[in-house]
């Protein structure tokens, strides 16, 4: 009897762990990559930040709330996204991007730590379990001040631009007439040589 009872309970254990690791292969499970798109962080300019979710578990995931407090009001701007996202299902195997544009305001530059955002969620449509999870990080990053940024790249390409344009009937105008002195002259001598022949 003894021996019945504790093969018994042993086999609810067994299955309660089977249960479980069911239970873990089936869930959702939410992977999430956050990207700084930008070449340059650049003072009071937009920076673009995606989130790329992808649901590689076996289930839907639920009521998928993501939050990035990393980007704080009181250095950052949201130009257009959220920084605050809310998906009610997304199925297994897929994936959704979400967008956001944040502006460090005027005067914040300087070394700057991107680092994760948090995401909660449900792993099955009658699952009551929260599981909790971040996205990447992507890491430091230097925002440059506006004024640094304008000396190293926009003046000096418009004054390129400017100086080409100041510089090009200059240039061409000689060369238009070297260009047809030197056709003229060359088919003068043409000619002297086809006369020559004859
Ligand atoms: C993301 O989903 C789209 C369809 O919605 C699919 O075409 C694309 O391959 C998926 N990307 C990845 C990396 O799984
Ligand atoms: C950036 O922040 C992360 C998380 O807070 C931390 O682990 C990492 O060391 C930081 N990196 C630098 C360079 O400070």
């Amino acid at each position: 009897m003894v021996k019945v009872l504790l093969i018994s309970a042993f086999c609810l254990a067994l299955n309660v762990l089977v249960l479980a690791e069911e239970e873990a292969v089936t869930a959702a499970r939410l992977l999430i990559e956050k990207q700084i798109l930008n070449k340059y962080l650049v003072e009071n300019r937009d920076i673009v930040v995606n989130y790329n979710i992808f649901n590689v578990g076996q289930s839907p995931a639920i009521d998928v709330h993501i939050t990035d407090n990393s980007f704080s009001s009181e250095h950052f701007d949201v130009m257009s996204g959220v920084l605050k996202v809310t998906i009610a299902r997304l199925g297994p195997g897929s994936n959704i991007t979400h967008t956001s544009v944040v502006r460090p305001k005027a005067g914040i530059w300087g070394r700057f730590n991107f680092t994760a955002g948090e995401v909660t969620y449900l792993v099955s449509e009658d699952s009551k379990d929260i599981q909790l999870g971040y996205t990447s990080e992507p890491g430091e990053g230097f925002i440059v001040s506006l004024k640094e940024f304008d000396r190293r790249f926009s003046p000096h390409v418009l004054d390129w631009a400017a100086f080409a344009i100041m510089t090009l009937p200059s240039l061409l105008f000689p060369f238009l007439l070297w260009y047809r002195s030197k056709s003229k002259y060359e088919s003068i001598v043409s000619s002297k040589q086809a006369n020559k022949k004859h």
